[in-house]
């Protein structure tokens, strides 16, 4: 097995890629103002936990979930196939997009192409009036222990200020904000636990070792959980101010 299998293996079948609730959603969707029927995209979807619950609340909107990995497409697919026509899900780059859309939602994945470079990239596929919705990994005090050791693969991570520094820097204004934490985490890593529990003993030792990072992860979260926060950003364009 190669590393990038072990990984999949590892992730096959969870539920969501990472952490977040479904009143995330609704708090971005109120905030935003989102209710009308409209064009909403789950950029980085992954296996649709969030596609699936925008779906059932915006009931007359379209709404199109997008990933890079064919396994999360499919899993998406599959996820909200009783929506019929009015949801999709294709494979792409969250980045090259057409749109108009009226909402974007991206939960814990637009630190991949970076907050500035992903916002600027969406300013041509949002409609007027149009908001996205982000959660991104951010410090809330010092960056030391096992904070350090549990962020030590994203060194780019920064605190609030920081991260609405990369907001402004692309051209859009905060609205709001809240904290991921506590509850989002367990929603992400106790289906991770119960998966890897049913993948032991691992004889691959490419399978060994992916199993032994998200235990080595689910540790230090559990550790310092306090201190380990995405914060999810409701953003729209400065010149779509009112
Ligand atoms: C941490 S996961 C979060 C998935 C999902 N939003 C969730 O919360 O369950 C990040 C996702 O972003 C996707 N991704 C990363 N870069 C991408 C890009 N440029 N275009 C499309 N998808 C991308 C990954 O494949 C992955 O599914």
């Amino acid at each position: 097995m190669t590393p990038d299998e072990a990984f999949f293996t590892v992730h096959a079948d969870l539920p969501r890629e990472g952490p977040g609730l479904p009143a995330d959603v609704l708090w971005a969707l109120e905030l935003a103002g989102v209710s009308a029927p409209g064009r909403v995209l789950d950029a980085g979807c992954g296996p649709g936990a969030d596609l699936e619950m925008l779906a059932e609340v915006l009931h007359e909107a379209r709404i199109e979930g997008v990933d890079g990995v064919a396994g999360f497409v499919a899993q998406a697919s599959a996820r909200v196939a009783r929506f019929g026509d009015r949801v999709r899900v294709f494979e792409g780059d969250m980045t090259a997009l057409s749109g108009p859309y009226d909402f974007i939602w991206c939960a814990g994945a637009l630190y991949y192409p970076g907050v500035t470079e992903g916002l600027r990239a969406w300013r041509g596929a949002l409609a007027r009036g149009a908001t996205v919705a982000f959660s991104e990994p951010v410090l809330t005090g010092p960056l030391e222990g096992a904070v350090m050791e549990f962020w030590a693969g994203y060194p780019e991570i920064t605190n609030l200020d920081g991260v609405a520094a990369r907001v402004q820097a692309a051209g859009y204004e905060v609205l709001g904000h809240r904290m991921v934490q506590g509850a989002a985490w367990e929603a992400y890593y106790a289906p991770m636990e119960a998966r890897i529990a049913g993948l032991k003993p691992a004889t691959d030792p490419a399978l060994a070792a992916a199993i032994e990072d998200a235990e080595r992860e689910i540790a230090l979260w559990r550790q310092a959980q306090g201190a380990i926060a995405y914060a999810l950003l409701v953003v729209r364009p400065v010149d779509e101010a009112s």
